[in-house]
């Protein structure tokens, strides 16, 4: 059978696709801005038909209806993140947070830990092969497809289509339904930088040089990072996810990926979260490739990448450079994502560097993210043995290479003045002699 009547015959609508998710099963649901949130949407009306369905899902940038009070007899999610619209259900019990490195969650699809039923999906109309392109979301999303007994997708044409390893074709045997409807795809607009993350972002840019390879994680750090890289030449990005910042400095002429060591000349990542601006940058964009989590954020893959510089954020830091990255206390906020894979990957490449960067308080001022111990029940993200820089707006610590007292001073000195006379008095407690 020619491809396109494959597609025709695997044609539905959204209710008898959704038909195919039985009570009991595992339905794993596409990454960030990449939810298919018409399907979803829909699974959630049809909720009266389902029971005791596991919905593993990471950033969830949708309603995520399913995780919401009165459907835990119909859903029950498995957080492999937490974001907005999911704290409360972990945190009040009506959904679970499973630990796992980025990169290693593939391994999770395969290796009997957690077998996909079904994974829903959206991508991109079929190209004249039948190939269709994930997009924006590839991560574990294309792993989970690959992995799936079934998969019900979304085609919506406003979805960029994407270079790399990026598609799946429409006669794989698993693909039992295909759903049109065509949506805005999910924006994250550029945050708001304030003087304080513009202060981190100055401190961030005189650790990068010309030439380096960038991983950027998440939020108004790494746009902030980017305005300040203006001057830089020939910078490159091997990163998880690129938002709309990236794209400016393309414009400018300073990000041109010809100093990279691998995939000379593209950028390389596995999903994007950004506006319209960034998606139709990398629609049909040979230069931009996309690839599975556990090749882009493997660390062995990243080491190879030389001068590559890891820019991440943390909720709170302890004296010997032990950061909580995704509790605070006993609350998970958001998850371990792509952090430590990179900044392991850093370490290993030849002239690597990592870095963690945030205010230097939290909740309007009235609490230090520099303490002298993580608060109780908090998870260590990152270990004191992986940091290479920490950044406030205050300054920059290094910390590897420094002893327990070193690294303890550095810390202190960037922190907020309002908290540095309590942190002296632990040290000299700590450390019995003067500070
Ligand atoms: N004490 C108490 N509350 C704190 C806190 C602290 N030390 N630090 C942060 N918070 C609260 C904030 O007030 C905020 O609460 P709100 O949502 O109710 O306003 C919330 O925690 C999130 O903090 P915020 O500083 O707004 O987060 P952010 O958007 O800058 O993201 C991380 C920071 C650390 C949460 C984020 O970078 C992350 O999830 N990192 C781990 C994953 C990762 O690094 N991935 C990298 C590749 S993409």
């Amino acid at each position: 059978m020619s491809w396109e009547k494959d597609y025709q015959s695997k044609l539905t609508d959204a209710d008898k696709a959704l038909d195919f998710i039985k009570s009991g099963e595992r339905v794993v649901i596409g990454h960030a801005c990449g939810e298919p949130s018409y399907l979803v949407e829909t699974m959630v009306s049809k909720a009266e038909q389902y029971e005791n369905v596991e919905i593993v899902h990471m950033v969830a940038m949708g309603k995520a209806g399913y995780a919401q009070p009165g459907m835990e007899k119909h859903f029950r999610h498995n957080a492999l993140f937490v974001g907005g619209t999911t704290r409360k259900a972990v945190s009040e019990g009506r959904g679970d947070y499973t630990p796992c490195f980025f990169y290693r969650i593939p391994a999770l699809f395969t290796n009997g830990s957690l077998p996909v039923d079904v994974a829903l999906v959206q991508a991109a109309a079929p190209d004249a092969n039948g190939n269709m392109s994930l997009g924006i979301s590839v991560d574990y999303t294309l792993p989970a497809v690959r992995a799936a007994k079934k998969v019900i997708v979304q085609v919506n044409k406003e979805l960029p289509r994407t270079y790399g390893d990026s598609t799946f074709h429409i006669s794989d045997a698993n693909v039992v339904a295909v759903v049109e409807h065509d949506a805005p795809i999910i924006e994250l607009a550029p945050p708001k930088i304030t003087e304080i993350e513009k202060a981190i972002g100055a401190n961030c840019a005189k650790l990068i040089n010309d030439g380096d390879t960038l991983q950027l994680g998440i939020g108004a750090i790494p746009d902030a990072v980017l305005m300040f890289l203006g001057e830089k030449k020939d910078l490159g990005i091997h990163s998880e996810m690129f938002s709309d910042g990236v794209v400016g400095l393309v414009e400018k002429g300073v990000i041109t990926n010809a100093k990279k060591t691998t995939h000379k000349g593209k950028f390389v990542a596995n999903f994007l979260m950004g506006t319209r601006r960034l998606y139709d940058f990398v629609n049909n964009n040979p230069d931009v490739e996309m690839y599975p989590v556990d090749y882009v954020n493997n660390p062995v893959v990243v080491m190879k990448e030389d001068n590559i510089v890891s820019i991440n954020s943390c909720v709170q830091i302890d004296l010997m450079g032990q950061a909580a990255s995704e509790t605070v206390g006993y609350t998970q906020i958001s998850g371990v994502g792509g952090q430590v894979d990179f900044i392991r990957g850093a370490s290993m490449a030849k002239n690597g560097r990592s870095i963690l960067a945030f205010p230097s308080t939290a909740a309007k001022g009235t609490v230090s993210k520099i303490v002298p111990l993580l608060d109780e029940g908090a998870a260590v993200t990152t270990s004191r043995n992986d940091i290479d820089y920490v950044v406030t707006e205050y300054g920059i610590a290094k910390l590897s290479g420094r002893t327990l007292k070193e690294r303890a001073k550095a810390l202190i000195e960037i922190a907020h003045p309002d908290f540095r006379e309590g942190l002296k008095k632990v040290y000299e407690e700590r450390f019995h002699c003067a500070y």
